[in-house]
């Protein structure tokens, strides 16, 4: 069972609570998925879509107790710990935003729950930060506030005291009842069952390579919250309708290239480079009536652009003076989102880019007396729903405790805005 919730804050949670009832799973953590983890044998290779199924059970099952012979780095939980052996995936983890997935954003309207109020956490840490040791965590940290950690506890890499706070960590995608799951190696083999390595080895399951992998949490379920008959994450379906899902391309071969933990996306400017192809053309110049015009076609990104409501990207026109100045009055725009309003009510507008598809942006203005240039532009503003929410909580004066965080999210969100592209075009 799923709860009905998503993304969003606050308000979104009570609408959807109200309208739709949500089952809300608060699932002691039990004994781990005895008969299934029991039957794989390390050297075994795990049915896709069974294997999902245990997987992403939700909550995570608590991992009890680690085998006796493991050593402290083997039985902890923390990524730091992981990443004395494993030290490139964990620098790399460090840049992404699943180590990010409980910043302020999250954080500042967890607090603003009851400590009690499992169910209600579950509807979000079940994606930002799923083990039931981080869910424990966090009833703590609500309960009685967050102390840092002291510089001896910070420079252990077995504590796992904020391990809430760490979001998406190595265990949660790789680490049930204490035994690691993984892709095969590289060149294509498993450990063999005389191979002894640290944690036991792991189980191989082709699952890793595959998109369903990702679909746990980038992918609503069919019975989940959708507006104008889409889904409001559907990430998955929309690949799995490109041809890049035909040609066995999946999420993880551009999002995790030479299995590097990553993870770019809309937040990376080069990442969206890589997603589009982009073409100005000059129209008439010399008239008083300026003409020109910018394509932008999705050629490289696996699913719509941008797959989120949360994002947006604006192609826009305008005339520049001698001094590199805009001139106000000559801007002409076309924006590429998914639009909604913040009590997700309806469906504004959907001008996103499957697979192939383009946007034009028709430029087409009286010249201004002091137009130098007309410039063609787009800008990402990665994070657009959010700060329009972010704002709103803090405007609503119903926040408490979480008002500092939500207000360090806001600056965070204005600050991922970038230039994509931007060409100039000089008049005569
Ligand atoms: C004491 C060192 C050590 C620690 C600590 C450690 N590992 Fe490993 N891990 C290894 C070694 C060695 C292998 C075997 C690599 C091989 O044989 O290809 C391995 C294999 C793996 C694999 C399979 C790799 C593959 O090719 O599919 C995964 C996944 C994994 N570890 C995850 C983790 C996670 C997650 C943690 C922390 C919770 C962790 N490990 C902690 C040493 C360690
Ligand atoms: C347990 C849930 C979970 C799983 C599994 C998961 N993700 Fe994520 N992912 C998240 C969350 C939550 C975020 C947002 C983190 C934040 O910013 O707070 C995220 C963010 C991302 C982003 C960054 C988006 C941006 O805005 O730039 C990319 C790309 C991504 N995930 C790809 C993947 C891929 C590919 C896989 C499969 C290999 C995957 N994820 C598996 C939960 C998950
Ligand atoms: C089905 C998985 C899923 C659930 C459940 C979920 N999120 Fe997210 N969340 C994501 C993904 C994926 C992203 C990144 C893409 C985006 O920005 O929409 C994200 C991004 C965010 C962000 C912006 C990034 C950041 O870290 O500040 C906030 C805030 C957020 N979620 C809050 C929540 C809250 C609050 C809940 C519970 C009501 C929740 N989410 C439930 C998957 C989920
Ligand atoms: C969002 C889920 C997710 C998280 C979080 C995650 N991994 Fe992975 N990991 C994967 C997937 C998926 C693959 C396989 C990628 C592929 O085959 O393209 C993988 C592969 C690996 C491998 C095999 C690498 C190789 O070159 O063969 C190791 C080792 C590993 N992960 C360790 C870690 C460690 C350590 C961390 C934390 C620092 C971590 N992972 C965090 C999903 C995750
Ligand atoms: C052919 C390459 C490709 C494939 C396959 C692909 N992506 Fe992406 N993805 C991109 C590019 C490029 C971007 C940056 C542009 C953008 O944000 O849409 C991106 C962006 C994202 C983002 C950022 C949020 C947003 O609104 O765009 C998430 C999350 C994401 N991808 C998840 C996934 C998941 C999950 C899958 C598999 C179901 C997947 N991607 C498959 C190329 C790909």
């Amino acid at each position: 069972m799923r709860s009905l919730q998503q993304c969003g804050g606050r308000f979104k949670r009570w609408l959807i609570v109200l309208v739709l009832a949500p089952v809300i799973l608060v699932v002691e953590a039990s004994g781990f998925i005895t008969g299934f983890a029991a039957a794989a044998s390390p050297s075994s290779t795990l049915n896709t879509k069974a294997f999902l199924e245990q997987h992403w059970q939700r909550p995570i099952p608590a991992q009890g107790n680690a085998p006796e012979h493991y050593s402290d780095l083997e039985s902890s939980l923390s990524p730091q710990a992981c990443g004395t052996c494993h030290a490139e995936q964990l620098a790399d983890w460090k840049t992404s935003l699943h180590s990010r997935a409980m910043g302020p954003g999250l954080m500042g309207q967890l607090v603003e729950m009851s400590p009690h109020a499992r169910g209600e956490h579950q509807s979000c840490i079940r994606c930002h930060a799923p083990l039931a040791e981080q869910a424990d965590l966090l009833v703590d940290e609500i309960a009685n506030g967050y102390s840092p950690l002291s510089e001896q506890l910070a420079k252990d890499p077995t504590q796992t005291k904020d391990l809430h706070r760490q979001g998406l960590v190595c265990a949660a995608c790789h680490v049930r009842g204490n035994q690691r799951f993984g892709p095969k190696r590289k060149d294509g083999t498993i450990p063999s069952a005389e191979q002894t390595l640290p944690h036991n080895g792991w189980t191989a399951s082709d699952a890793f390579e595959d998109s369903q992998f990702c679909a746990a949490c980038h992918q609503f379920e069919p019975n989940e919250f959708s507006l104008n008959g889409k889904l409001l994450e559907n990430t998955y379906n929309e690949w799995k309708q490109s041809q890049y899902a035909e040609e066995g391309i999946h999420c993880q071969n551009c999002h995790m290239p030479d299995r590097k933990h990553q993870w770019k996306g809309i937040h990376d400017p080069e990442m969206v480079r890589q997603g589009v192809t982009i073409d100005t053309t000059a129209g008439n110049l010399d008239d008083n009536l300026l003409q020109a015009q910018m394509v932008m076609t999705n050629t490289g990104t696996g699913h719509r652009f941008p797959t989120y409501v949360t994002p947006q990207v604006v192609m826009m026109g305008y005339q520049e003076n001698a001094r590199g100045e805009q001139i106000t009055g000559t801007e002409s725009y076309f924006v590429v989102a998914r639009r909604v309003p913040l009590n997700l009510s309806h469906e504004v507008f959907d001008t996103r880019l499957a697979p192939g598809e383009s946007a034009q942006l028709d430029y087409q203005m009286t010249r201004h007396p002091q137009a130098s240039n007309i410039v063609m532009k787009i800008y990402v503003e990665p994070d657009k729903f959010y700060e329009g929410f972010y704002l709103s909580m803090l405007q609503s004066g119903q926040t408490g405790r979480g008002a500092q965080m939500l207000q360090e999210a806001l600056t965070q969100a204005q600050q991922s805005v970038f230039t994509l592209y931007e060409k100039r075009l000089a008049l005569p």
